[in-house]
Formats: C-alpha cells, structure tokens, sequence
C-alpha cells in the first residue's frame, strides 16, 4: 500500500524503569509505524509513587533506543490524547501480556476515544519470554537483591545497581 506520509506512533507508559518487554513492544511498533514517539509520563492513572524520577526515566528510554533513530522520546503531563494530537501520532500503541490487562487497558483505550474520537489503540503482544514480565516486579525482585540482569538492558541496570535506587 502507498503511503504519502509517514506513520507515526506513540507509546505511553510510566517507565519506572523500561523493561525488555517494553523495548520488544517498542521495536515491534515499528513493523507498522515509521516513527515512534516513547512518552514517558510524569505520572501514571495507576501510580502509586515512582522509583525513579521522570527525567531518569527518559534517560533510560533515550540510552536504551540510542541505536535507532526511528525512535524519539519525551515526557508529558497532561492527557495522552492532546499529546498525540499534538505530534501527529495516528495510533497509540500498548502492550498487552495477558488477559489480566485488558480490562485497564481496554477503560484507557475506550477513554482515550471518548476523548479524542480518533484515537486509535493497537495492542501488540511481546515476546512470550516477556509475558510474565513488570516495571513493578522488577523494582521488587531488585530491591530485594534478585538479578535482574534477564529483565532490563544495560542503562537500566547500572541505575538499579546504584544504592540510592533500593
Ligand atoms: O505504564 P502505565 O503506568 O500503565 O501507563 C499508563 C499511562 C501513562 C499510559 C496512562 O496513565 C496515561 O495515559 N496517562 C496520561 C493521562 C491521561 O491521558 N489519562 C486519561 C486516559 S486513560
């Protein structure tokens, strides 16, 4: 199919930190997108307190995707519809690991909609290695002194590895 423009996608999440999950869905994203934009949010509709700061989040993504320049990164506060407007993004990309998140992600994506009536979501599945995969139970198993080594690339690692991140 011909396309005059290019297809730009947005992927939002809190990041706290980015996983290889998060970096599986991201790169398959662009199988059918030509850009992506990772919004890293300031906070998330389920945040209960962040591990890391926003800017270390976004560093995190930008150090992870520094190898594909198809890939750009920003942070937002506010709603995910203006700032996909804003870019010109024509999907919202999310991922989803099992039946367990879909109903939260099906309140965001039909949220979002009602909001924007454009906005379109696309799910992609990662891996299967990842299916089990969380921010949040790798700040645990981290914090308790597990490796995670299996779960995060290197920048991510570094920073868990840093005693002001237990
Ligand atoms: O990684 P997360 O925490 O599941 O990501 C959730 C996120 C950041 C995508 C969601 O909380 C969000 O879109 N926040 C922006 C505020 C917003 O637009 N809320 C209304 C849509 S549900």
């Amino acid at each position: 199919m011909a396309r005059d423009q290019p297809v730009v996608a947005i992927y939002p999440g809190s990041f706290d930190p980015i996983t290889k999950g998060h970096e599986d869905v991201a790169r398959r994203s662009l199988r059918i997108a030509d850009r992506l934009v990772v919004a890293v949010a300031r906070t998330s509709t389920q945040a209960k307190g962040s591990l890391f700061s926003v800017e270390e989040r976004l560093e995190m993504v930008q150090e992870v995707f520094q190898d594909d320049d198809r890939i750009e990164v920003c942070q937002f506060e506010g709603l995910l519809v203006d700032l996909a407007q804003e870019i010109g993004a024509q999907f919202v990309i999310r991922g989803l690991r099992a039946v367990s998140d879909f109903e939260y992600e099906f309140e965001m994506a039909q949220m979002n909609r009602e909001l924007w009536s454009e906005a379109e979501t696309v799910f992609l599945t990662p891996n299967q290695k990842y299916s089990f995969l969380s921010a949040s139970l790798v700040r645990e198993v981290s914090r308790l002194g597990g490796d995670v080594s299996p779960f995060v690339s290197e920048p991510v690692l570094r920073r868990l590895q840093r005693p002001s991140a237990e």
